[in-house]
């Protein structure tokens, strides 16, 4: 590919989003230069900045440039401020156009506990220390999205509410190959979730996984219902490393895998269209609450920048670099206020930045 081409759209948002984008933009500076990426950084605004400049989250020239560029860095979207404006001009519906315009039908989630931050999780250090777990979640499709849809009435007067759960074989197969080659990049297993039990269009789910699976022999796939699946994350999170799930299923064992790390600081994530084009962004909001303060926790972005370099630039020495100074950083005792304990030596978002660029070095 031509890496003088590379180019990288920053989308700093609201709340804490510039403050801890400003020092994602450090990192992916100094390894662009140590490890001559031949990225090229622009800007823009979406959410309640872009609303206020331009009276829409997602404005036209927003979009233009988001389908222009290799990828995109977002911080976060959202607050107060905009909460009581009309529901078609909420922030939120920002993130939701970037995602539907781009075709990011691949949401990866990791969760990964440090550690040094065993502690912070809801779980026995032992069960955790050292998790390092992949969700690879279909966003566009499934029963969030599927027709018909809506409430309706019975013929005895009586209502009813009722979605659609479908997945054809070519979007199973697409998020299918997104999380084989996940597996290939990590440690090998994939784990596919489903209700093939219960649920004919996961029947269907898990018969392209295991046709796929001869594409990847060097990945060991294997299926587990969601039921299990749950109950296997607080049991014993360590026993996985890629799932692969449908948009119903992933939403609720994301979001349990995020707190079996207890840091909502720590964990970035990607979206990703059919081309390895991809949105990087930490799955927390803007916290207002600590906006304008200088304290927020940097790393989540920061290592969405990692991501943004191994699944969009294919560079997993330069997202290693990363991984590793944010590593370092932690056994150095760094550490913001969300992740603070005894001992442990507070800092700001700006002297986070510092310590990693140090490690970097
Ligand atoms: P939130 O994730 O913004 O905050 C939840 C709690 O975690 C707060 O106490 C906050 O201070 C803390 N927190 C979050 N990120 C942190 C960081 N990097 N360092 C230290 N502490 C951190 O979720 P909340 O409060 O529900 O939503 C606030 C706003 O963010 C809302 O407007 C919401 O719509 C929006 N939001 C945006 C998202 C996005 O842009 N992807 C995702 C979730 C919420
Ligand atoms: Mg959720």
């Amino acid at each position: 590919s031509n890496v003088a081409s590379r180019q990288v759209l920053v989308l700093p948002g609201d709340g804490i989003g510039p403050e801890i984008v400003a020092q994602a933009e450090r990192v992916l500076a100094r390894v662009n230069d140590k490890f001559a990426l031949g990225i090229n950084i622009e800007k823009g605004l979406v959410g309640g900045a872009a609303i206020d400049a331009h009276g829409s989250p997602l404005p036209e020239i927003t979009l233009e440039k988001a389908k222009a560029c290799d990828a995109v860095l977002l911080g976060a979207v959202g607050g107060p401020k905009w909460d009581s404006v009309d529901m078609s001009i909420r922030p939120e519906k920002g993130l939701l156009g970037l995602r539907s315009n781009l075709n990011l039908f691949g949401n990866l989630r990791p969760a990964i506990l440090y550690p040094q931050l065993a502690d912070a999780s809801s779980l026995k250090p032992e069960l955790v220390a050292g998790l390092d777990l992949l969700i690879v979640r279909e966003l566009t499709g499934g029963i969030y999205f599927g027709q018909p849809r809506g409430i309706r009435e019975l013929e005895n007067g009586e209502r009813e509410g009722f979605n659609t759960y479908k997945y054809s074989e070519s979007e199973v197969r697409r998020i299918g190959r997104q999380a084989f080659e996940a597996a290939q990049k990590r440690g090998g297993k994939l784990c596919s979730v489903d209700k093939a039990n219960v649920l004919e269009a996961t029947v269907l789910w898990r018969e392209v996984m295991d046709e796929l699976a001869k594409d990847y022999p060097d990945v060991e796939l294997t299926h587990m219902y969601v039921d299990n699946a749950a109950m296997q994350l607080v049991r014993a999170p360590k026993q996985f490393d890629v799932m692969v799930t449908g948009n119903m299923f992933g939403d609720i064992l994301s979001d349990c895998a995020a707190m079996l790390t207890g840091s909502i600081g720590m964990l970035p994530s990607a979206s990703l269209d059919e081309n390895g084009k991809g949105m990087y962004e930490p799955i927390h909001g803007s916290a207002p609450d600590i906006a304008g303060q200088g304290i927020a926790n940097p790393l989540a972005t920061i290592l969405s920048v990692a991501m943004m370099l191994r699944y969009s630039f294919d560079e997993a020495d330069a997202a290693q670099a990363i991984e590793d100074a944010v590593g370092v950083t932690l056994d150095q005792g760094f550490r913001t206020a969300d992740i603070q304990s005894e001992g442990m030596n507070l800092v700001s978002t700006e002297q986070m930045g510092d310590a990693v660029l140090a490690a970097l070095a």
